[in-house]
C-alpha cells in the first residue's frame, strides 16, 4: 500500500490527542485535523434542526479552522463557535450521532479533503483505522479513565465551566463504552499503530516519543 504523509492520533477522550496532535502539527509544519470537531460540529447544525446531507455542505461553506499556537478556534458563519462545541453536552451528543452511518459517511469526505498532498496530523476515533488506512504513520493514546477525567476536570476549569468529577468519570466511561462497542469504525487501535499509555507521562514525555517515531518515518 502506498503510504501517504499522514499521522493519525487515534484514541479514547481526553487522553491528550488533541494537544499531541497540536504539538506535532505546529513543531512539524503540518496541517491539523481535528475529527471530534466535526462530529461536534454535526451535533451543533444537528440541533440547528439542519438534516445530514445540508450539515455537511454548512460545514464546507460555512466553517473555519483557524489555527494559532495552542489553540484550534472554529467560526460558523464568522462567529467563534468554539466553547459551546467543546462543551461536555455537545461531546455528549457527537458520540451518540458517530454510531450512525449517514453521520460517518456524511463526514467521511472532509476528513479525507483535509490532506492535501503535505503533511498532516489528523486525530479521533478512526483515523487509522478507516479514514487514513494508509497513513505514515499511527498513534493509538490512551489512559486510565481516573487519569484521563482528572485532565478533562482541569481542562474544564480554566475554562470558567462548572465541573463534577464523580459525572464527569461516569460521562467519560459512557463514552468510551459508546466509542468502542459500536459497530461502525469504533474505537481501536490500528494493526499497525503504535500504542502509547500516557496515564504515568507527561505531555512533554508523549511528545519526545512520537517526535522520535516521526523522526525515524519522514526524515
Ligand atoms: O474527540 P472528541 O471528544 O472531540 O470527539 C467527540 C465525539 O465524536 C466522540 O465521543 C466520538 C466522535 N468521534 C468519532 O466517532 N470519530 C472520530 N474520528 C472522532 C470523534
Amino acid at each position: 500500500m502506498k503510504r501517504i504523509n499522514v499521522i493519525t492520533i487515534d484514541g479514547p477522550s481526553a487522553s491528550g490527542k488533541g494537544a499531541l496532535a497540536r504539538g506535532i502539527a505546529d513543531s512539524f509544519g503540518f496541517n491539523l485535523l481535528d475529527s471530534g470537531v466535526l462530529y461536534r460540529l454535526f451535533a451543533f447544525l444537528y440541533e440547528l434542526s439542519f438534516t445530514s446531507d445540508e450539515i455537511a455542505n454548512q460545514i464546507k461553506k460555512h466553517v473555519e479552522f483557524i489555527k494559532s499556537e495552542d489553540k484550534l478556534s472554529i467560526r460558523y458563519k464568522k462567529n467563534d463557535i468554539t466553547t459551546e462545541l467543546r462543551s461536555e453536552i455537545l461531546a455528549k451528543l457527537a458520540s451518540e450521532h458517530s454510531s450512525k452511518k449517514e453521520v460517518r459517511n456524511a463526514l467521511y469526505d472532509i476528513q479525507r479533503n483535509f490532506y492535501n498532498g503535505e503533511g498532516l496530523v489528523a486525530d479521533g476515533r478512526d483515523m487509522g483505522t478507516v479514514v487514513f488506512r494508509d497513513a505514515k504513520l499511527k498513534i493509538f493514546l490512551t489512559a486510565s479513565s481516573e487519569e484521563r477525567a482528572k485532565r478533562r476536570f482541569l481542562e474544564l476549569q480554566n475554562r470558567g465551566q462548572e465541573v463534577n468529577m464523580p459525572a464527569l468519570i461516569a460521562d467519560i466511561e459512557k463514552r468510551d463504552l459508546n466509542d468502542s462497542s459500536r459497530e461502525l469504525s469504533p474505537l481501536l487501535p490500528a494493526e499497525d499503530a503504535h500504542i502509547i499509555d500516557s496515564s504515568e507521562m507527561s505531555l512533554e514525555e508523549v511528545f519526545s516519543f512520537t517526535e522520535n517515531l516521526i523522526k525515524k518515518e519522514f526524515i
